[in-house]
């Protein structure tokens, strides 16, 4: 452990974000840090494999999104999301000036279909697209592999960037693996993906990764300058070792069969309680499935209630910047036992009753 944590002649192992000298070299610092390196050697294996030049280290995937938006949006830009999508994601653009566009989403994931359409109506392309692929936060459902070519289609037509911001990929447990935007995209530079050991490992670790085109991860490495100089240390080196260690594959393969094992608890307490007052998505991966009601009850007033009464949730209108969803909701499967996801599920049906 101490000769791979501690390799390297100087502090120059340690870092995820500038250029420096290193044996009178100017060197990319993304090369040389040690849990780019651990990183790379993992996703060789994985249909995620990248080159050292296209990976940043970043501060989790919140500054994979906010470097996204600092470099590809100005204000005013239109920039398409999901709708619903995740919420910090909508207002990470927001608070760079982006002119959000709200984009349907089906059990198919983005229904690409629909886009033209509405950047017609738009009266300009979009900047940007941002989108959730995989088990999308906070629907759970997959884009379908047309939807993912289609899209790319468009990207390239329009000359817009696709954010792919994908924390959940890698927590299918059913179903077949669909190959992502960089796959797919073949190193195209209008796709730029956001990852992040916030889902696989710890979410307080904030270690994540930009994959992206050299040229912007050179441009990246300054935006990142002045966020934080470089992501915390001793947390790469506590993701670097885990990597090292070989203990990802096997944790991937406990935390899969573990939220499996929770969403189908969750599915059949649905079944139980909610048969006849809601649908509801059945995720192959992730930690998130969406309950959405007839459109007279309001998920607001629900989740007043339900506070006091022992159940959480996030409203639907959490995931729309237009405040749309009002009668939809978020529910956590990842986190709870199927013991207490009954508890919870039937704490739910009680506080609807009470509403
Ligand atoms: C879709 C999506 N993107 C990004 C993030 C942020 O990840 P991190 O905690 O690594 O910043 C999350 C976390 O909930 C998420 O669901």
């Amino acid at each position: 452990m101490r000769s791979k944590l501690f390799h390297g002649n100087s502090n120059s192992s340690l870092g995820g974000g500038d250029s420096r000298e290193s044996h009178g070299k100017r060197t990319h610092r993304a090369t040389d840090s040690v849990l780019a390196d651990e990183l790379l050697a993992y996703l060789e294996a994985t249909p995620e494999r990248t080159t050292a030049e296209r990976l940043l280290i970043t501060s989790g995937g919140m500054q994979g999104l906010d470097l996204a938006a600092k470099l590809f949006v100005d204000p005013g830009d239109l920039v398409i999301v999901e709708a619903p999508t995740y919420t910090n994601g909508s207002a990470t653009l927001l608070a760079y000036g982006a002119d959000i566009l709200e984009a349907p989403i089906d059990d198919q994931g983005l229904i690409v279909e629909a886009l033209p359409d509405l950047v017609h109506q738009a009266g300009r392309v979009p900047k940007a697209i941002y989108v959730i692929p995989n088990f999308q936060n906070p629907t759970g459902t997959a884009m379908s592999l047309e939807r993912r070519h289609l899209l790319l289609d468009l990207a390239r037509k329009w000359g817009t960037i696709i954010i792919d911001d994908d924390p959940y990929g890698m927590l299918r447990f059913g179903g077949d693996h669909i190959p992502g935007f960089r796959e797919l995209g073949g190193g195209d530079s209008l796709v730029f993906s956001v990852r992040t050991f916030s889902k696989i490992l710890a979410p307080g670790l904030r270690v994540g990764w930009v994959d992206a085109d050299p040229a912007i991860v050179a441009k990246l490495i300054d935006a990142k300058q002045t966020m934080d100089t470089c992501t915390n240390v001793p947390n790469q080196l506590l993701a670097a070792e885990f990597l090292r260690r070989g203990g990802l594959e096997p944790h991937l393969r406990r935390l899969r069969s573990e939220y499996q094992r929770r969403m189908m608890a969750m599915q059949t307490s649905l079944e139980r309680h909610f048969s006849e007052q809601a649908a509801w998505t059945n995720p192959q991966g992730g930690f998130f499935l969406w309950l959405t009601f007839g459109e007279h009850v309001d998920t607001s007033k629900l989740f007043d209630l339900g506070v006091p009464n022992g159940v959480a949730f996030i409203p639907g209108r959490a995931f729309s910047v237009t405040g749309r969803f009002g009668n939809a909701l978020r529910l956590c499967f990842a986190s709870q036992t199927p013991e207490r996801t009954e508890l919870g599920i039937s704490r739910l049906a009680d506080t609807l009753r009470s509403l």
